[in-house]
């Protein structure tokens, strides 16, 4: 039985990506990789609004929060991570296990951070060397207004480095690097880029790099300046994920085609779709209208639905969707909508889970939910229906 991958990463790969993969390996010090990493990362450079350096990192997207923070920090920096979920935790985590002298600004699960009330905490506290932000938290399939964010981060006090995580972001949302002032961000290849998870992106600006030349953190196999040497001759420090490249190159040659605004015009139309559908069917979503995720839809469980055996159901009907993480565990479902989505996966996925609810003591109507989707879609994005 085919899947309908609903998960929010790794996403469904196209069938030209899943060919791409299989292709015969290459040699990774020979030119047709190096023409290969090159494509890709000026492709990826154009899709993120950069004129920097953009590296091909072989490791998950957590590898690549990691090479973020030891190439820009030393021990003892003081650091501000902005959590409003799991991953925004992770990455203060990780700035914290390599000695850096971490706070937090924690904002509850659900909500987005607020580019005022950071404003005033930069404000009211010592200079922080970097502010880590998540563009958006997988988690709560909430999105942070990151240009705001970023923008407030610069003006504040010390101007901070712009740390970003934007793993399940990139490529399928508005994302402007240098304009914005991002510093660095990072992201990975089996989010809006299609492809298998193995390669992690990172993308530094030049104040990023100057402060590489000044960053104390232990680094190795994540170190940067290493990697750009590298890329500057058409190759990696160590043995790539070559074959994750060669669906990348695929996923990126999409995109640049379809066009940023356009695929993000289909990623929003996509979303309130699925977010229509979802509603349709009595759920309750987490996010507030205004910080609802284009590549992921979270949406509390009705009371008294038991999450494992309705999951369990979904999925004997192919139906692949994740479920919560830490304290949300078994509270709610996350409903992941980025790549290369289209609005038939989206209604079959919702008609699934209309029809497992329903067994399940939920009544819902997915008949009623479907008919709201495509409508919805069609009035947002008519080119692309069918
Ligand atoms: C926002 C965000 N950050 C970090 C990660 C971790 O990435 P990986 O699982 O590739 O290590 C994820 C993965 O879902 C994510 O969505």
């Amino acid at each position: 039985m085919d899947q309908n991958l609903r998960v929010p990463g790794p996403t469904p790969l196209p069938q030209e990506v899943r060919e791409a993969q299989s292709a015969p390996m290459i040699d990774h010090r020979g030119t047709e990789f190096a023409e290969m990493l090159g494509e890709i990362s000026r492709g990826l450079a154009t899709l993120i609004g950069t004129s920097g350096d953009v590296l091909l990192l072989t490791g998950s997207g957590s590898g690549a929060l990691e090479a973020a923070v030891v190439n820009t920090l030393s021990p003892g920096d003081r650091v501000l991570g902005v959590t409003i979920g799991s991953f925004g935790d992770r990455f203060a985590k990780i700035a914290s296990a390599f000695g850096a002298d971490v706070e937090r600004f924690e904002v509850p699960w659900g909500e987005a951070a607020d580019p005022a009330a950071l404003a005033a905490h930069l404000a009211a506290n010592p200079n922080y060397r970097a502010v880590l932000l998540t563009h958006n938290e997988t988690s709560t399939g909430v999105t942070n207004p990151l240009r705001e964010l970023a923008q407030v981060v610069h003006d504040g006090p010390g101007s901070p480095l712009v740390v970003v995580d934007g793993i399940s972001g990139l490529g399928a949302m508005p994302f402007e690097m240098d304009s914005w002032g991002i510093d660095l961000v990072v992201s990975a290849s089996q989010k809006a880029f299609m492809a298998a998870p193995g390669i992690a992106i990172a993308a530094l600006s030049e104040r990023a790099w100057q402060a590489n030349g000044s960053a104390r953190m232990p680094r190795v196999y994540w170190d940067l300046a290493e990697a750009r040497t590298w890329a500057a001759k058409g190759q990696t420090p160590w043995t790539p994920a070559v074959s994750v490249l060669f669906g990348l190159r695929v996923g990126v040659r999409r995109l640049i085609e379809e066009g940023r605004e356009q695929t993000w015009a289909r990623h929003a139309a996509i979303a309130a779709a699925v977010q229509a559908g979802l509603e349709a069917l009595g759920l309750r979503l987490v996010a507030p209208p205004a910080h609802r995720s284009p590549t992921v839809t979270a949406a509390w469980l009705p009371e008294g639905l038991e999450w494992a055996p309705f999951n369990a159901a979904m999925r004997a009907k192919g139906l692949i969707v994740a479920g919560g993480q830490g304290a949300w565990a078994g509270r709610i479902l996350r409903f992941g909508h980025m790549g290369g989505v289209g609005i038939d996966e989206m209604c079959e996925a919702v008609r699934v889970m209309g029809e497992t609810l329903a067994e399940h003591g939920h009544p819902a109507d997915p008949a009623a939910a479907v008919r709201a989707m495509r409508a919805l879609f069609e009035a947002r994005q008519p080119a692309a229906v069918g």
